[in-house]
């Protein structure tokens, strides 16, 4: 009997708490996973929430599969990379034309078109969707990014709209556009996370060692700046991760932990794509590398006994300096990441729709923030694609870009690391100058390659008359 109204394989925790909050709104779903013992913790799961009349556990994948209503709508949530197209394999014996396999990793986008691509002569259809908002999104309301075929997507637009996240009553779930365009929207969301996560530790570095606070303090000074124009899910969480303690010894939790970052791949990922299609994306460039360098503890460890320990001066940067500064780059940072993606959108003939991806990043994902809802209002106005030179927000830079300068530059005296921050200083300085240093490049280009440059009024491909350097 067919019963459930959507599948879904892969019961980590992503997906278990995905098959929750599906069967808390209302749906009926089929779960299956490829380790019995785990259906039966979901059932158990399931049955402590009242949730399990809901659920339908299915230890057989035929049998999973006869049981979702057809056109089928079947989300997987394995790992990403081989587990994905394995299973892909695994299903298609089992589907029917029209059917659809949603699959809501962190997959590469480009992987995610292959096997839109793949799928589209069976007639089976692909929905590569990003998810965020970690665990707690999953089971309560996260981010959903929808992408691939759009007539598969109706099929199961109510199940997804329901279980995202409401912003004013509005789902943060939307369909963007065909193959990988979902997986292409979650990757940026990442690489922006990744920026706004090191420009945060960037400023709890001049804090903590240059304004000398103790972790407790500085977990106050986030929970207020919550309450203002930086109020964000990130600026949230910092507070807490600030303000834990170590039930062993009693020190701050955040001093004991390791300063070395892990990453997954969607940071580098958005960083190549970026580099890939010739947009600056200098924030999420900085933050990937950050992470890179902060991993590597043996070397850094050994720099600093050749050189000493940094010589961190009390600086005169004050806190009101500090959240300008990040509220700056955060706007950076955001400017680069939607040009990235509109740049990719023409590029993929996509029509990605800025606004609306703004919008679903206002509840729900990881950078969820204030200021995504003055964003989405200015794309709806359809202005600018960078957001530099929208009049809201160039409101906001002239008030703030003086003090990101300020800390930068007292970061630079006194010793801190701010690779993200002065990234994004860098890029605003380069974008708002009309004339810049490129015309000594273009000499140079031409003088060892005669690659040619432009002077106007005169035409483009001119060559210099240099001397050669040969044998001198
Ligand atoms: C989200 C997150 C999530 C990501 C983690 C870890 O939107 O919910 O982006 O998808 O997997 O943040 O990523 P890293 O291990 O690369 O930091």
């Amino acid at each position: 009997m067919s019963t459930a109204d959507i599948g879904l394989i892969g019961l980590a925790v992503m997906g278990s708490n995905l098959a929750l909050n599906i069967a808390e709104k209302g749906y009926t779903v089929a779960v299956h996973n490829r380790s019995a013992g785990r259906v039966d913790e979901h059932m158990a799961d399931a049955k402590a929430q009242g949730l399990d009349g809901n659920t339908i556990p299915k230890y057989d994948l035929a049998d999973f599969v006869q049981t979702v209503k057809a056109p089928r709508s079947i989300i997987i949530m394995v790992k990403a990379g081989q587990p994905v197209d394995d299973m892909i394999e695994q299903l298609l014996p089992h589907l029917e034309a029209g059917d659809a396999i949603i699959e809501c990793g962190n997959s590469l986008f480009t992987d995610t078109q292959r096997r839109f691509d793949y799928l589209k002569p069976k007639k089976i259809g692909y929905l590569g969707v990003g998810v965020s908002g970690g665990e707690e999104g999953a089971r309560h309301g996260p981010s959903i990014m929808v992408g691939g075929s759009e007539e598969q997507w109706h099929n199961a637009e109510a199940v997804l709209t329901a279980i995202a996240a409401k912003f004013d009553g509005e789902s943060c779930c939307a369909y963007l556009g065909e193959g990988g365009a979902g997986h292409f929207v979650k990757t940026i969301h990442n690489g922006i996370e990744y920026g706004d996560m090191q420009m945060i530790a960037e400023v709890y570095g001049v804090m903590r060692d240059g304004l000398g606070m103790s972790a407790k303090e500085c977990a106050d000074v986030f929970k207020e700046w919550n309450n203002g124009p930086l109020n964000s899910y990130l600026i949230e969480i910092t507070g807490h991760v600030l303000d834990a303690v170590d039930a062993e010894t009693s020190k701050p939790l955040v001093e004991l932990i390791l300063d070395k970052a892990g990453q997954k791949g969607t940071g580098v990922w958005s960083a190549i794509v970026a580099q890939q299609m010739g947009v600056p994306a200098t924030a999420i460039e900085g933050a990937v590398a950050a992470r890179s360098i902060s991993s590597r503890k043996a070397e850094r460890v050994a720099a600093e006994a050749i050189y000493g320990k940094p010589d961190r001066q009390k600086t005169d940067v004050t806190l009101a300096d500090l959240e300008k500064a990040l509220l700056a780059g955060k706007i950076v940072s955001y400017a680069q990441g939607f040009a990235v993606i509109a740049k990719a959108s023409e590029e993929n003939g996509w029509a990605l729709p800025l606004a609306t991806i703004a919008k679903i990043w206002r509840a729900g994902c990881i950078i969820r923030s204030r200021f995504l809802d003055q964003m989405s209002s200015a794309y709806a106005k359809g202005e600018a694609t960078n957001l530099l030179v929208v009049p809201d927000f160039v409101t906001i830079m002239k008030d703030s870009h003086p003090s990101l300068r300020k800390v930068v530059a007292a970061a630079a005296m006194g010793e801190f690391p701010m690779v993200c921050l002065s990234a994004a200083l860098s890029y605003f300085d380069s974008y708002r100058q009309a004339r810049g240093t490129a015309n000594l490049i273009q000499g140079q280009r031409d003088f060892f390659g005669a690659h040619g440059f432009e002077i106007e009024g005169r035409g483009s491909d001119l060559h210099g008359t240099w001397p050669s350097t040969l044998g001198k």
